[in-house]
């Protein structure tokens, strides 16, 4: 089963010349409110770096997004402390150039920003890689800015547990993440790893904001070295992967895949490859020459019949691993909502139905990680998985 290819440190030098990086602090920030204890969970054991990229791996999507607004310190530290291998910052940027934890740019799901009065004037609507927003976007706050919002949970009908600690959390920056990451893993201690996503990267170029500048700068400031812990970079587009390949940034690299559509800077570029043409022997063969792995969405991996029961693998996970790339599908979810029909418990779509039996699937079609908003319940999956592989041995 391939791994994650074992990578030199971090060289950021041809990264850092073409921009210049906005302010990475602001004397607006404060300290983040710690998350509720919850009960600690032990991971494999893994060497800093290396090992942990050799493991099945976890990935707390967006962090313990399941129990805590998505993308704050508290649902990254419950992810950890639940024992995923890796927290998942999506990054977009500030008005300043700085890097924040939003899956959009646009805030007004996941922030208190329409309650406040002195930003009313800031609402805007625009078009975003072909789609169209109404709300408040990130490009237009300094971070001092952002950060007099809070944050709020994105599916508060769903998730109202989570909802109980709306208004508490700050929108964290990158910077703030590594710290956190740096701190939960000499307490846990194990490394933990962080899965940047760099969202919407071609958008930010037209407005001047590149992402992947401030990444590099970021992680030379948070003295990232591979041998100490693994930061993976994952991106829906293709031009900054390969970009970060050519400039030798030596990290491990995901495309994302999107089960319809095309990334958008092939379209931007009017190259007319698909997602779909990504994942014929061709497109594989060609992400194999400048990523090491492929985040599809989970359909793609073990497709849904026409009834909405979870179907038979597809080829997908074998013709990827032939091309030496790992497979880290998303994004698992527990509630019925999200489940194949067959694995509901219940009617309600919140509540939970058979989550494990459907992680269960996934790691015996032959994944590599799994991205999940519940990383208890991912981390329980894998140890179910590994008891019987051991028992079948
Ligand atoms: O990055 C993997 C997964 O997070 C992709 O989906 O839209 O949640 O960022 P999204
Ligand atoms: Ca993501």
């Amino acid at each position: 089963m391939p791994r994650l290819r074992s990578l030199a440190p971090l060289a950021v030098a041809a990264l850092t010349t073409a921009a210049v990086v906005g302010p990475l602090t602001s004397s607006a920030q404060v300290a983040e409110p710690a998350a509720a204890a919850p009960e600690v969970t032990a991971a494999p054991s893994a060497e800093p770096g290396e090992a942990i990229v050799d493991d099945l791996l976890v990935i707390g999507h967006r962090g313990a997004s399941e129990y805590r607004p998505e993308h704050t310190l508290a649902a990254y530290e419950l992810a950890a402390r639940m024992g995923a291998d890796f927290i998942e910052p999506d990054l977009v940027s500030t008005k300043d150039g700085v890097l924040v934890d939003r899956h959009e740019p646009e805030i007004s799901g996941t922030t208190d920003v329409a309650q406040h009065p002195e930003f009313a004037d800031r609402r805007a609507t625009k078009t975003i890689d072909g789609v169209v927003y109404d709300g408040w976007f990130t490009e237009d706050f300094t971070l001092a800015e952002l950060k007099t919002l809070r944050a709020v949970e994105r599916l508060p009908l769903l998730r109202q547990e989570s909802t109980t600690f709306d208004g508490l959390y700050q929108v964290p920056t990158l910077d703030e993440v590594l710290a956190l990451r740096a701190r939960l893993s000499r307490e846990l201690h194990r490394e933990i790893g962080v899965y940047v996503e760099t969202k919407h990267p071609t958008y930010f170029d037209g407005l001047g904001l590149s992402l992947e500048e401030p990444l590099a700068q970021d992680l030379v400031q948070a003295r990232f070295d591979r041998r100490r812990f693994s930061v993976v970079v994952q991106s829906f587009e293709t031009t900054n992967l390969r970009q970060i390949a050519d400039a030798g940034v030596d990290v491990p690299l995901v495309q994302l895949l999107s089960g319809a559509g095309a990334p958008a800077d092939l379209v931007a570029a009017g190259d007319p490859r698909t997602y779909a043409d990504l994942v014929t022997p061709a497109g594989l063969d060609w992400i194999a020459t400048y990523a090491d792995g492929i985040g599809p969405d989970k359909s793609m991996v073990i497709p849904l019949q026409a009834d909405g029961t979870l179907g038979r693998p597809s080829p997908l996970v074998d013709a990827a691993h032939a091309e030496g790339l790992v497979v880290h599908p998303y994004t698992f979810r527990p509630e019925n909502q999200f489940l194949p029909a067959d694995h509901d418990l219940g009617a309600d779509p919140a509540d939970f139905g058979r989550a494990l039996a459907e992680l269960q699937a996934f790691w015996e079609a032959g994944v590599d990680g799994v991205f999940t908003d519940a990383p208890d319940i991912g981390v329980e999956s894998r140890r179910l998985f590994l008891e019987a592989e051991d028992a079948s041995a």
